[in-house]
């Protein structure tokens, strides 16, 4: 093996929780710096989770503990420079979604990251999620023939008491953002959705961002969006179809759901990423007359084990946060043995243009 990668965090805040468990026990990593503006989070970071110094300052991490790889897990609005200052440091970056609030910036970024031979990668992670993997597999195998939908949608009480989006008080730097707190979550709906429709980008996309609660904290608490793809090119001449997409966010539809079904020519499959399952409807042996029941036998089988293996997954702690030690074990992997990393720059750029379509037209009316 080669030797560890030299790794800094900056922002030893809530998501840190998921990086830090990764560096400290990786063989790819060796944690050498944590720095916050808050001493004691730095500090009390440090101390958990083994790094060899802690700090306030970036300027001086980048410089004192010389990092081969950063990760930035600041706010969204500080992304830009503390991107800048690592690649100019000569690391290689993992910054959190959004990297930036504009598909212009990113692309400015991800131009800088070039120019320095560094990569630069935006945390994709529930494109690491077993259920992911496994819609993946799905659709890799032609179960379900070409693509030709495919619907997200998320559900998550962000306006209740106790959300920390919901705190008047102590303002989430998101809420700035221009999707506001919808920003948070549009980055994981947009790299999915391209990854399972498998385009790269969707011509036609009609949004609507609304703000259903109220007031002044939130600018928006709900997105629906239809995205259309390849309008024109359904025909013998090419392998590609018009993908349709349909992109739901509601914080007033209960329990929290992050379901994702995928329509193809010859069948579905559906999946939700907190709560797993696979259920895949397809052409069955018996002919039309017996498919239905089979599908039936075969999901509801299927469905029941999953409950027991939720059950596990629970004692276990396999929360829905375990594709990102996934992404990164992969990520580090590949820049340690100088391989490609599996989230590119363009895969990055075009999850922000994609935002960046959606928050365009959601923000219209
Ligand atoms: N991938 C995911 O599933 C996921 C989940 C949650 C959050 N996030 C993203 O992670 C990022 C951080 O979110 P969070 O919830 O951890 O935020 P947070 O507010 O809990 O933590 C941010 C930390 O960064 C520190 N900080 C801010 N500016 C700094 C600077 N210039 N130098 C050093 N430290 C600085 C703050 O003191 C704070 O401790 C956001 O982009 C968010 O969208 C991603």
């Amino acid at each position: 093996m080669t030797r560890p990668l030299r790794a800094a965090v900056i922002g030893a805040g809530a998501i840190s929780l998921q990086h830090l468990p990764f560096l400290q026990r990786s063989e790819w990593a060796d944690l050498v710096g944590i720095c916050d503006l808050s001493p004691v989070s730095a500090e009390i970071a440090a101390r958990k989770f083994g790094a060899a110094g802690h700090y306030t300052d970036v300027a001086a991490m980048l410089e004192q503990a010389s990092p081969d790889i950063v990760h930035v897990l600041t706010p969204p609005q500080s992304h830009g420079p503390l991107v800048s200052m690592a690649l100019s440091a000569g690391a290689h970056v993992i910054c959190e979604k959004p990297m930036s609030p504009t598909a212009e910036e990113a692309e400015k970024l991800l131009a800088e990251a070039n120019a320095a031979g560094r990569h630069l990668i935006e945390n994709h992670n529930y494109r690491f999620n077993d259920e992911v993997i496994a819609l993946q597999q799905v659709i890799a195998d032609g179960r379900i023939g070409p693509v030709r939908e495919v619907d997200i949608r998320m559900s998550l009480p962000i306006r209740d008491e106790g959300s920390r989006f919901a705190d008047a008080n102590v303002v989430n730097a998101i809420h700035s953002m221009p999707a506001g707190v919808l920003h948070d979550f549009i980055t994981h709906l947009s790299y999915l959705m391209l990854d399972l429709a498998g385009v790269r980008h969707f011509e036609r996309v009609m949004a609507a961002m609304s703000n259903h609660g109220g007031g002044d904290l939130f600018t928006y608490d709900d997105l629906d969006a239809v995205l259309i793809s390849h309008e024109d090119v359904d025909g013998p001449e090419t392998d590609s179809v018009p993908v349709h997409g349909r992109m739901r966010f509601s914080c007033r539809t209960s329990p929290d759901l992050f379901s994702i079904v995928v329509r193809g020519e010859d069948g579905q499959a559906a999946t939700d990423i907190f709560h797993p399952f696979l259920d895949v409807v397809v052409a069955r042996p018996g002919g039309e007359q017996l498919t239905p029941i089979v599908n039936h036998i075969v999901n509801g089988t299927s469905l029941a084990r999953s409950g027991f293996r939720n059950f596990g997954r629970k004692l276990l702690q396999h929360t829905p946060y375990h594709g990102l030690e996934r992404f990164l074990d992969q990520t580090y992997a590949a820049i340690a043995t100088d391989r490609t990393p599996p989230v590119s720059a363009a895969d990055v750029l075009d999850a922000a243009r994609l935002v960046d379509q959606i928050v365009t037209a959601g923000g219209r009316s």
